[in-house]
C-alpha cells in the first residue's frame, strides 16, 4: 500500500459527497475555552450504556483488517473539507470536522499495523482525534496509555468514547481508565499538557487549511521540549485543494519555529482515486 517516494501532487481533488453530520442536537462548545479534561469515568459509563444498541460502520475494509469497530456515522470522508459540504463539515472556530472519520486516519492505522515498533509500551497522545481510531489501535497493540484531545467535547463524548468502548480498551472493571479525554483548542493544549510526557503523538487530517497547519505547528513546537515528546506522526493529504493546507507548508512552519526538528516522510499513499497522502514523522534532535 505504501510508496516511499515524494512526487508533486497535481491531480484533481474529488471532494466526496458530504454525508450529513450527526449528533448535533445541542449547540457545540466554543473554541475559546481552555483545554479541559473531561470526566473519563462518566464518558465511558455513558458510552457503555449506548454501546449495546449501537449500529456499527463495518463496511470499511481498513478497519476490518485492523480488527477495529467504529460507531455508526463514521463515514470515511475522502475529499477535502471544502467546498462540498462546507455548511456541515466545517464551521471555523466552532466545529472542525471531528464527527466524521477521514481517510488519512485509515492510512495511519495501516502504517502502525506495519510498524508496531512505534507502539510498544508507549504513552500516546492523539490530537484532533475525532473518532480516535489510530489512538485506539495503538492502545490495542502495545501502547500502555492514551490521551485523546479534540476541539469539541461533543465529538469526544459521541464518537471517541463510544469507539473506545466498542473496541474494548475502556478498562472496564479497572478503577483508573487507560484513556483520558481533553477538549479545547491546540492553542491551549500545551498548557494542559505542561507536565505530561508522550512517547508518541498521533494526528490525522489536521493540516486542511493554512490556519490549522500553523496552529498545530505552534502547538507541537510548544509541546516539543526534549524528553517530553518522542515522535510525532501526522497523516495528511499532501495538498488540500481549495483550502490551502499542505504538508510542505506545515513542514516550513515547524522548521521556522524549531530548525532542529527532524522531519521525514515515512510513507505515501497513492490509490489513484484521491489526493496523494503522506505519513510524516517529526522528532526533536
Ligand atoms: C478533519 S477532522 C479529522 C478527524 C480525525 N483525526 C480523522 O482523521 O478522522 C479535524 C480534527 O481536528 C480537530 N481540530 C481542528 N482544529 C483544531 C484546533 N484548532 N484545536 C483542536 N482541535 C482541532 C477537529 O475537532 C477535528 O476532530
Amino acid at each position: 500500500m505504501f510508496r516511499f517516494d515524494f512526487v508533486d501532487a497535481n491531480e484533481d481533488e474529488k471532494a466526496a459527497a458530504a454525508a450529513p453530520v450527526h449528533h448535533t442536537a445541542a449547540p457545540l462548545s466554543s473554541s475559546s475555552s481552555p483545554t479541559v479534561e473531561l470526566d473519563a469515568v462518566r464518558l465511558l459509563r455513558d458510552a457503555r450504556s449506548r454501546a449495546p444498541g449501537q449500529a456499527l460502520d463495518d463496511e470499511i475494509p481498513a478497519l476490518r483488517a485492523a480488527g477495529l469497530r467504529a460507531c455508526a456515522g463514521a463515514h470515511v470522508q475522502a475529499g477535502a473539507v471544502a467546498p462540498v459540504g462546507l455548511a456541515t463539515d466545517l464551521i471555523p472556530g466552532v466545529y472542525e470536522g471531528g464527527f466524521k472519520l477521514w481517510e488519512s486516519a485509515l492510512d495511519l492505522i495501516e502504517f502502525l499495523r506495519e510498524r508496531p515498533e512505534f507502539l510498544n509500551r508507549k504513552h500516546v497522545l492523539e490530537l484532533g482525534c475525532g473518532h480516535a481510531l489510530p489512538g485506539i489501535f495503538a492502545l490495542r497493540n502495545g501502547a500502555t496509555a492514551l490521551v485523546l484531545h479534540d476541539f469539541n467535547a461533543e465529538v469526544l463524548e459521541s464518537c471517541a468514547a463510544l469507539n473506545v468502548v466498542l473496541n474494548e480498551v475502556d478498562g472496564a472493571g479497572s478503577a483508573v481508565p487507560p484513556v483520558r479525554f481533553f477538549a479545547g483548542s491546540w492553542a491551549t493544549a500545551p498548557l494542559a499538557f505542561r507536565d505530561a510526557h508522550f512517547d508518541l503523538v498521533l494526528a490525522s487530517e489536521v493540516l486542511y487549511s493554512e490556519q490549522s497547519s500553523r496552529e498545530l505547528a505552534e502547538c507541537l513546537c510548544t509541546l516539543f521540549q526534549p524528553r517530553r515528546v518522542g515522535t510525532v506522526l501526522v497523516a495528511s493529504k499532501r495538498y488540500y485543494f481549495g483550502v490551502g493546507g499542505c504538508v510542505l507548508r506545515f513542514r516550513e512552519y515547524l522548521l521556522g519555529m524549531r530548525p532542529q526538528l527532524k522531519i521525514d516522510i515515512l510513507a505515501s499513499v497513492d490509490d489513484g482515486k484521491s489526493n496523494i497522502r503522506d505519513i510524516l514523522s517529526i522528532e526533536f534532535t
